[in-house]
């Protein structure tokens, strides 16, 4: 590949990263306009400083062919080298450390409590004054408009949670209790992704991220607490004979049911979330069953065992049930 094909095809994928769920660069969170506004401005003076660095550099290797007296050289050393770096920089410096307390407020209202598992993510809604959380996993739902109070922990090995379109990223580890608060703006559906590497499925615990109305999200979580609807058709019934008798509630809790597990995720309203496997599968039939047949070809390591001695009518039944639980 020549350099000039090269460079494009940086420039292509440097462009492509600028918007989209996933990107700083999208802002739809309060917190995340302050940190895209810090790097257009650092980026901003970097390439002011770059152009003026090459400038005087040409300058002086091209252009002044005289030799430069002692003094002016002094001057130039001392001016370019120690003064004009240290005024920019400690005008960085104030401008990013201006900006940080915001960004370690408290959150008022809602807490969510967000435990990162190996790997997935528990999720616990505690709406202003309850005691009683409302457990989720593997997406995060927040209100427009209010400033959420973030809780984060860890199981057994350290991870870092980040949606780069609502604010900065915050570690989680184990057997301590870290935090930060997000004020999201503009309702949608985002992403977010562990940022520090966990193990061999590190980079596929992701989730998704929804922020909605108030009133919209008022009402999600009123559905969210109440128990699971009772299957209907024929299938879904038969779906969760299998989830019974192949022991899925030992490790899945479904609310208004004998499935009381917590070791894997909460699957109460399982069919209601945007994705499926902690953000990387479609919330479809197909891919239900293909997860449930081998999760380990989806997710390597994945503690959850593959289900390959159903047949293909059982597994389709017990995927048509869960995606019904919405
Ligand atoms: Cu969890 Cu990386």
């Amino acid at each position: 590949m020549t350099v000039r094909a090269a460079s494009a095809l940086l420039l292509v994928s440097g462009l492509s990263a600028c918007s989209g769920p996933q990107s700083v660069l999208d802002p739809a969170g309060r917190d995340a306009q302050v940190l895209a506004s810090l790097f257009w401005v650092m980026f901003t003076g970097a390439v002011i400083l770059w152009l003026a660095m090459n400038g005087i550099f040409l300058t002086v290797t091209r252009f002044i062919k005289r030799e430069m007296s002692e003094r002016k050289a002094e001057t130039l050393i001392i001016g370019g080298g120690i003064v004009f770096p240290t005024v920019v920089l400690a005008g960085l410096l104030t401008y990013a450390l201006a900006e940080m307390p915001r960004q370690r407020e408290r959150g008022e209202g809602l807490t969510v409590r967000v435990v990162g598992e190996s790997w997935w993510w528990r999720v616990e809604y505690l709406p202003d004054g309850s005691s009683e959380p409302v457990v989720s996993a593997n997406e995060i739902r927040l209100p427009a408009g209010s400033r959420s109070e973030i809780e984060l922990a860890a199981n057994g090995v350290i991870h870092a949670f980040w949606i780069p379109a609502l604010g900065g990223k915050t570690d989680m580890i184990p057997g301590r209790t870290t935090r930060m608060s997000l004020e999201p703006v503009t309702p949608g559906t985002y992403r977010g992704q562990c940022t520090e590497f966990c193990g061999e499925s590190h980079a596929m615990m992701a989730f998704g991220a929804v922020v909605m109305e108030p009133e919209s999200f008022d009402a999600w979580l009123r559905k969210e607490a109440a128990p699971a609807d009772p299957p209907e058709s024929p299938e879904a019934i038969r779906g969760r004979e299998v989830f019974v008798t192949e022991g899925c509630g030992a490790c899945h809790t479904i609310r208004g049911t004998q499935a009381q597990g917590r070791v894997g995720p909460d699957l109460t309203h399982l069919g209601g979330r945007t994705t499926l496997a902690a953000g990387i599968l479609p919330m479809e039939t197909d891919e239900l069953v293909r997860w449930i047949r081998d999760p380990e070809s989806i997710k390597p390591g994945a503690r959850m065992p593959g289900y390959d001695h159903l047949d293909d009518a059982r597994l389709r039944a017990l995927a048509t049930y869960l995606e019904g639980l919405t």
